[in-house]
């Protein structure tokens, strides 16, 4: 502003409240090109008065430009604090919520770094996953006890402001030593529930050229009091999540344990599902989904005769017809459990990993399209480790079986890219989950299968020409795939 004033300088209004004393009546304008010219005094009044207008005017522009700006410096958090609101009330987990509250409150307070600080009321510890300017998931896990800045703070409930964080002997360098950052100013506010308590504190980092105001205290206040209850809100919703999650891999768990040949066919078929359904980019509101219904997918087998489902050898076409009915057992068993809104297809995914594409598949016949595809994604996982894994029949089938198997059910049992994208899963993420069925450690040897997919395991097995970082492999893959199989294995299939 002063720049402007000085710059248009040497004339200046007598006051900005005030109209210029104009020197005379325009008589007539100029002609362009006529000012130049002017020589006598009634035209030099009315330029002047021209100027002086002009100049009025540029001022009167800059006032309210920076009236504006004021507003607008003004209102900055307040729309930083509707950002986070509406992003808040969106997101529903808690890491989602908390990556929002951080990047706004960031653009709201003109700060450099923003952490979130989460209490656990059972370890004492507050604890952030999001603390900007970290690499990686870093945690940073604070004791209540100790005496740090954020520690007092989520103590004592009282907001902490500090122009100089070097000069306050609560702070710890540490941090900065480790991260090679450089703390100067910090504001942290305590977080607290409905009853009061203090569930986090929120700090703040660097405000940009300056220290923290009070009206930044106010705004951050207002600000974790809304965090603070949707953190409790995620924090409760994770809780049941967790229970959900637990209850239902015990159950699974119960289907497995009856039979210790089958045991963690559930939980295999959950990963190699998830990985699958990953590879195949399957939207994010999915993957629960698929989750709990392929950990289900065998439930109903909990109403099949145990004669029949450990029968030695081939079962005869009536058992069969018995086996067949767990499909729709787990069905009818799942569809009694009050799953939410967000889980409701999960009794109908699970009770559909026995469709097939070509309609031949039970218990409803479902073709296609019809059938969902999250079933397709865990047919194929079912499949395969059902062929990969030891039986009452036989043990672990031949990779050359197994491949011929998916291959002639692409398009007839299986969707053809699911198949497809099974084949492109990273060697060593297969063979981890595949061995886990050992029930000990996975092999360190596993680790060096990092480099190829599925497919190339498939061909090297085949007998493709190993590549000179592949050499190896084959031999490696039968050793671990072998092992601990009774020396008189013969395959049945
Ligand atoms: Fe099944």
């Amino acid at each position: 502003m002063s720049n402007t004033l000085g710059s248009k300088g040497k004339r200046k209004p007598q006051s900005l409240d005030q109209p210029i004393i104009n020197q005379g009546p325009p008589k007539s304008k100029p002609n362009p090109g006529e000012t130049a010219t002017v020589t006598h005094g009634a035209p030099l009044n009315e330029l002047e008065s021209e100027l002086n207008k002009r100049e009025l005017a540029l001022i009167e522009h800059e006032i309210k430009s920076l009236h504006m700006k004021e507003e607008l410096e003004r209102l900055r958090p307040l729309s930083g604090l509707y950002r986070v609101v509406k992003a808040m009330a969106r997101e529903r987990k808690l890491e989602k919520i908390l990556e929002v509250i951080t990047s706004e409150t960031q653009v709201m307070l003109d700060c450099d770094r923003c952490s979130v600080f989460v209490l656990d009321q059972d370890t004492g510890e507050l604890w952030t996953q999001i603390a900007q300017g970290l690499i990686g998931n870093r945690v940073i896990t604070i004791s209540i006890n100790s005496t740090s800045i954020v520690s007092d703070c989520a103590r004592s409930g009282q907001i902490i402001n500090i122009e100089d964080a070097y000069a306050d002997k609560r702070f710890d360098p540490e941090v900065d030593r480790q991260t090679g950052y450089r703390t100067k100013s910090v504001l942290c506010v305590p977080m607290r529930n409905r009853n009061g308590q203090v569930i986090g504190v929120f700090q703040a980092l660097n405000k940009v050229n300056r220290c923290f105001t009070h009206d930044d205290e106010d705004w951050l206040e207002g600000l974790t009091a809304v965090a603070a209850n949707l953190i409790e809100q995620a924090q409760a919703y994770a809780e049941i999540e967790r229970f959900v999650d637990k209850t239902l891999e015990v159950l699974a768990q119960t289907i497995d344990k009856r039979d210790p040949l089958t045991a963690g066919h559930s939980m295999r078929v959950t990963q190699y599902s998830l990985l699958l359904g990953g590879a195949m980019r399957i939207p994010e509101d999915d993957v629960d989904v698929l989750r709990y219904s392929a950990m289900m997918h065998d439930f109903g087998k909990i109403g099949i005769p145990e004669a029949i489902l450990w029968k030695p050898g081939r079962l005869t076409p009536e058992e069969y017809l018995c086996v067949q009915k767990h499909a729709r057992i787990t069905y009818d068993l799942l569809s009694n459990l009050p799953f939410t809104h967000r889980l409701k297809a999960v009794p109908f995914v699970a009770s559909c990993h026995h469709e097939k594409v070509d309609g031949s598949g039970y218990y409803r016949g479902l073709k296609g399209n019809d059938i969902p595809f999250l079933a397709r994604v865990i047919a194929v996982a079912d499949v395969f480790d059902a062929l990969t894994s030891v039986r009452h029949y036989r043990n672990r089938m031949p990779i050359e079986n197994v491949t011929e198997i998916l291959q002639t059910g692409r398009d007839n049992h299986f969707q053809a890219e699911c198949v497809d994208a099974f084949y492109r899963l990273p060697c060593h993420r297969v063979l981890t989950i595949m061995e886990s069925e050992r029930g000990q450690e996975i092999p360190p040897e596993v680790d060096s299968f990092r480099s190829i997919t599925w497919q190339r395991l498939v061909e090297l097995i085949a007998g493709a020409r190993p590549k000179r970082e592949e050499d190896g492999l084959k031999e490696t893959f039968e050793r671990i795939y072998n092992a601990n199989l009774p020396a008189d294995y013969k395959p049945l299939d």
